[in-house]
Order: C-alpha cells, then sequence, then structure tokens
C-alpha cells in the first residue's frame, strides 16, 4: 500500500490559470538551478498538464508557478511541420531570446489560458534561444517560422504577456468554432 501510494505520487494535473488570473500578469522569477527536485517535479506537472489539455507548450506561471521554465514541442527537422511527430519536447529553464530575423509573419496562435479563442499574431521571422534543461545542460538553437512562433509565445507568458496583447488586428480574435468548416 505504501508502495503504490509512493510511485503515484510522480506526477499531477494542476489547473490550468486563464487570462485575467495576476499571476498571468507576472514577471516570473528566474529558476536558477534546474536540477531541483521541485523544479524537476515542476515540469513534469506541466507536461502531463499539457498533454492532457492537447497543448504544443506550456509556461509554468500558467500553473500558477511563477517561475521562468517553459516547454513546448517544435519540430527540429522541418521547420514548417506542425505535428508533434518529430517534435520532441524541448523544456527550457531561463530562457533567453535573440532576434535574428524581426521581419513579422503573422500566423494564428491559441493559448490554455485563453480556451476557445485564437487570433492572428505577428511575431518575428527567426530567432535564436538558450536556456538550461532539466540536466543543467545548456540548449541553444536557431528557431524559424512556426518554431520560433512556439518559442516566443511561449517565453512572453514569462513577462506576463499573452498573445492577445501582441495582436495587430483585433478583429482577428475568434472563437475556434465561429464558422462551422474551421477547426
Ligand atoms: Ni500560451
Amino acid at each position: 500500500m505504501a508502495v503504490a501510494m509512493r510511485h503515484s505520487a510522480d506526477m499531477s494535473l494542476r489547473p490550468i490559470l486563464r487570462m485575467g488570473h495576476p499571476i498571468l500578469a507576472r514577471r516570473a522569477a528566474p529558476v536558477g538551478d534546474p536540477t531541483l527536485p521541485e523544479i524537476r517535479e515542476l515540469a513534469a506537472d506541466m507536461a502531463e498538464t499539457m498533454r492532457a489539455a492537447d497543448g504544443r507548450g506550456i509556461a509554468a506561471p500558467q500553473v500558477g508557478a511563477s517561475l521562468r521554465l517553459v516547454m513546448f514541442h517544435a519540430p527540429l527537422g522541418d521547420e514548417n511541420a506542425r505535428g508533434i511527430d518529430n517534435a520532441p519536447l524541448t523544456v527550457l529553464a531561463d530562457p533567453v531570446i535573440e532576434v535574428l530575423d524581426a521581419a513579422l509573419d503573422s500566423d494564428w496562435e491559441g493559448c490554455l489560458s485563453v480556451p476557445g479563442l485564437k487570433g492572428m499574431v505577428p511575431r518575428a521571422r527567426a530567432i535564436r534561444y538558450r536556456g538550461l534543461d532539466l540536466e543543467g545542460r545548456l540548449v541553444e538553437r536557431v528557431a524559424r517560422d512556426f518554431h520560433a512562433r512556439v518559442v516566443q509565445h511561449e517565453c512572453d507568458h514569462l513577462d506576463g504577456i499573452l498573445y492577445p496583447q501582441r495582436m495587430a488586428d483585433l478583429s482577428t480574435l475568434m472563437y475556434l468554432n465561429a464558422v462551422s468548416h474551421e477547426e
């Protein structure tokens, strides 16, 4: 009985905060050492929560932890592929983004904290990002297009920014099921 209880404590779903919650509007604090057990536990919970909600990415503030920790599925090979296949989960603590191509492309985004809606968001076309994985190793990549978009979206959460604040044209903010043949 005790063994079973210990086993079940590994991961748990956490509630996803919604737009309007003050934690989502706050600048999150640095993680520092991502190898600490509490950070690994937080990351495991984020991964399970993201999967259960069918998300592509999630940031710690979305589950109520005001820390600079994000994770996302972004394709590493064909950068324009949107499928989750061939898109391993990347975990980044204390990520930093450098814009390589400031040309803006607009595309649809959604967010687990803004459920049921989508909007067209302009984002920098190419970036370089750096952060630490859960082993404390440096991750550094150049990302373009959809990959760059996902990373910019998740890192915005760490500065209290949700995608509607990045939108250039609020007339494109709409419900996913507003038009029956879409999504
Ligand atoms: Ni989001």
